[in-house]
């Protein structure tokens, strides 16, 4: 998608005979990507076969094969488990999914939507000491937007601090996206005792009864990543050979 350049979108636009749809590049850069390890990357490049377990991959690659009719029925995703086995890389592959088939997606972590939450706040008390300065979105505005959003990722539900403020500003998200029928995709390291301690069964109810609910097993592919660098490394540099050995981890 990122490769087609004006000429050729406005083509295909064109034979489709619709323009009804936003065009994929300008999705994709509304959609919050995180510069950086996942540039470039899709739900292509998930190793598949290393997906634990098995049955998972076959769900999520359902999902991405059938996505308009799963955004349709509402039905998001609950991506849980340990660290490193490929929650966040589904959930961008699944937005950058969406935007190449021009559908409004945003990635958020929970970080992110809580900072930017509490930044209108600032812009508010700001703007009454600003004269003339253009009124930015109030928390409501903001919340409102994602709430409409066909299809909103919320990346490491659970680091965040649960405050009672950032407990209710999840369940007024997650319910209004609920009560629209529109899909959320939610990663974490919570299992379900855990993630009802931390966002309350009132959020985890509407979340759970929308989703399709995957555990993700296995083991960390940072550190077999971290090998495999290593191991090139090695082979190209004998002083590395003490480096690497060292780095058990
Ligand atoms: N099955 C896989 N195939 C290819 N790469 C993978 C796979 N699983 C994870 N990775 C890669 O490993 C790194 C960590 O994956 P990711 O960030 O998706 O893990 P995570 O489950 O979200 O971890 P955490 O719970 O710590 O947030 C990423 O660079 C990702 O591309
Ligand atoms: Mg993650």
């Amino acid at each position: 998608v990122l490769t087609c350049d004006d000429d050729d979108l406005r083509e295909v636009e064109q034979e489709i005979g619709c323009d009804c749809r936003e065009r994929p590049v300008e999705l994709w850069q509304r959609a919050n990507l995180p510069p950086g390890r996942f540039d470039g990357l899709t739900l292509a490049d998930l190793d598949w076969p290393r997906l634990e377990p098995p049955e998972m991959a076959i769900t999520i690659q359902d999902y991405a094969d059938h996505l308009e009719d799963w955004l349709a029925e509402g039905m998001g995703l609950v991506l849980y488990g340990h660290v490193g086995t490929g929650k966040t890389h589904t959930a961008i592959g699944l937005v950058k999914l969406a935007c190449g088939m021009g559908i409004e997606a945003r990635f958020l972590t929970m970080g992110e939507l809580l900072e930017s939450l509490k930044a209108t706040y600032d812009r508010e008390r700001g703007s009454r000491h600003r004269r003339g300065e253009v009124r930015t979105r109030d928390e409501a505005g903001l919340l409102g937007e994602l709430a409409e959003l066909p299809l909103l990722a919320l990346d490491d539900l659970g680091t965040e601090n649960p405050t009672p403020w950032a407990r209710d500003r999840l369940y007024r998200l997650v319910n209004r996206r609920y009560l629209a029928r529109l899909p959320t995709i939610v990663t974490t390291n919570l299992g379900p005792d855990k993630m009802v301690e931390r966002v309350g069964d009132q959020t985890l109810s509407r979340l759970w009864g929308a989703s399709l609910v995957i555990e993700f097993r296995g083991s960390d592919y940072r550190t077999r990543a971290k090998q495999a660098t290593l191991r090139q490394l090695r082979s190209q540099n004998v002083r590395l050979l003490t480096l690497a050995s060292s780095q058990n981890r």
